[in-house]
């Protein structure tokens, strides 16, 4: 299970990757960015639960471009400031899955 997690983990990876070579603005917002990245793991209990714990969005943001540990770091051509602002907004008030 948890094998099977990181391989799905790994295949994330490399979209993104591929997609950041197409340069920035890719996403249309942060939603599609949290079910199409983060959730592969922060909804598969590979990281951990950010929904409903008021976690700052400066925070959010910091870890997102530096990493932490098995948190991969992304950079601004995968992922565009304007998309992590908007993701880390979602997860910090909890709306990241609400349709708008
Ligand atoms: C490859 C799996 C993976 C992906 C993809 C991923 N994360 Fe993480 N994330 C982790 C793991 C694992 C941790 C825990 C790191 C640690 O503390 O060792 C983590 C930690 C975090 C934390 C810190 C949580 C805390 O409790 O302090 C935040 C915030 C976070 N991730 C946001 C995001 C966002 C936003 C995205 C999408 C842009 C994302 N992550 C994508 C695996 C991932």
């Amino acid at each position: 299970m948890r094998t099977r997690a990181w391989a799905g983990c790994l295949g994330v990876l490399a979209l993104v990757t591929a997609a950041g070579s197409a340069g920035a603005g890719q996403w249309r917002d942060g939603a599609e960015l949290y079910q199409k990245v983060c959730g592969h793991c922060h909804e598969a209990n590979v990281g951990p639960v950010l929904k409903g714990r008021s976690l700052p969005p400066e925070y959010i943001q910091r870890v997102v471009r530096m990493g932490n540990r098995a948190m991969p770091a992304f950079r601004p051509t995968e992922i565009d400031d304007a998309t992590l602002a908007d993701v880390a907004r979602r997860i910090s008030t909890g709306a990241v899955l609400a349709r708008e």
